[in-house]
């Protein structure tokens, strides 16, 4: 097959800019728009933030929960990087909201804790903040469909489960996206003019601070400080772009929610591999083909096929230069929000960002040289972008809301 479909060149990248700048705007003005655009109602405390919480944190398939104690030094994680439980049963057909909650108890009792403590929740899935810190759960993605939990509350019904069975009870609940815990992680490092959080692992998203007279379809009833930058969870994977081909609309023809997070199937961790397949349709592939095994074809290409090795190549770069793109058209609202902006912190995590390639450059590298580029390209040439890796990202920026 010709790899080369893969390929965007700079005048398709710039059409992806343009396209998701226009869908980003229309989601701060409407409800219900592909780029969704939520605003969140938790603000992290201005000055330090000084406490412990219990994090849960719930992504695609992986489960994991910790104590985290922010004090002048930094966090403390109970244990070192949390205790991490598999989850991907709820995919399977038939789980219910009450398996997810008797799966996320045990781990939970398991944790020693000092007296009445709060809960963050960082839940990777799209929900729309309310008030008092919970979150409603608009719609599942990545494959998970309980479908009881969609249009209620995300935390309130967690609590009360959790708090019949111990005691010290839990005092309170917060809800996170992992993109906004990310940014709040980031926001421990002063001196930038603005800051993202980015996830590229086994799905895609953004969020970004975002001034409130510039996101049109707030409601007074929202009570929001008109002085205090507002995080938004954008939810990009469900963005639809310009320039996809035909194996994209065959992998997204055998998905979950056909028609649904284009943007992320052709980008993270849970799709790459089958786009590979869907791209030799006559060739048998092993079932479970993800994000890691693609990389480790082009890692240790000896034992593969020299085709799929080229191809495998392109996927991932096709997937670095969409989420540049995408990060572009970020970038370029908010500066048209703020022309002072020069200085950006973009707070990464995901193991796909993550990840290398032995014999190429490395997807952190493939995606900061395209947005470079565009930027150029943009006339925003003079803006900085420095990646941040921090371990426990989520688990300490969840943590950050928890005490907010
Ligand atoms: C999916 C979810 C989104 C999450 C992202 C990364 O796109 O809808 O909420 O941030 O995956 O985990």
């Amino acid at each position: 097959m010709d790899e080369k479909i893969f390929n965007l060149d700079l005048q398709q990248l710039k059409d992806i800019v343009f396209d998701f700048r226009k869908k980003l705007e229309n989601g701060l003005e409407k409800d219900n728009t592909e780029i969704a655009c939520l605003p969140t109602f938790i603000q992290p405390k201005k000055g330090k933030v000084n406490g412990k919480s219990v994090v849960l944190d719930l992504g695609g398939t992986n489960y994991r929960v910790a104590t985290v104690d922010i004090n002048e030094n930094g966090a403390v994680i109970h244990p070192e990087n949390g205790w991490k439980k598999d989850l991907s049963v709820m995919k399977s057909p038939g789980f219910s909201e009450d398996d997810l909650f008797k799966e996320m108890a045990d781990p939970i009792y398991e944790t020693k804790r000092d007296g009445e403590m709060p809960i963050g929740y960082c839940f990777s899935y799209p929900a729309e903040s309310l008030k008092d810190g919970d979150a409603k759960l608009l719609r599942w993605t990545k494959g998970v469909n309980i479908n009881e939990m969609v249009d209620k509350p995300v935390g309130k019904p967690l609590l009360d489960y959790l708090n019949k069975g111990t005691d010290p009870k839990f005092s309170n609940i917060k809800i996170i996206n992992d993109t906004v815990a990310s940014l709040f992680a980031g926001l421990t490092k002063p001196g930038y003019d603005t800051y993202i959080g980015l996830i590229v692992g086994t799905g895609t998203n953004l969020a970004a601070m975002m001034r409130p007279d510039k996101i049109k379809k707030l409601k007074p009833s929202d009570e929001v400080d008109m002085n205090a930058l507002i995080p938004i969870n954008l939810e990009s994977g469900n963005f639809f772009p310009p320039h996809l081909i035909n194996i994209d609309n065959i992998v997204d023809e055998h998905s979950d929610k056909k028609g649904a997070q284009r943007f992320e199937k052709a980008v993270s961790g849970m799709y790459l591999g089958e786009i590979l397949k869907a791209s030799f349709p006559l060739n048998k592939f092993e079932d479970k083909f993800d994000a890691q095994k693609l990389t480790s074809m082009m890692s240790y290409p000896d034992v593969y096929k020299e085709e799929y090795v080229r191809v495998a190549r392109q996927i991932y770069h096709r997937s670095a230069a969409l989420v540049a793109a995408s990060l572009a058209g970020l970038i370029s609202v908010l500066h048209d929000h703020d022309n002072s902006i020069r200085k950006i912190m973009l707070t990464a995590e995901g193991s796909l960002f993550w990840s290398s390639d032995k014999n190429g450059p490395d997807y952190k590298e493939l995606v900061t040289e395209k947005l470079a580029t565009l930027l150029k390209e943009l006339g925003l040439g003079d803006i900085q972008v420095d990646v941040n890796q921090m371990p426990n990202a989520n688990l300490i920026g969840t943590a950050i809301a928890a005490l907010s």
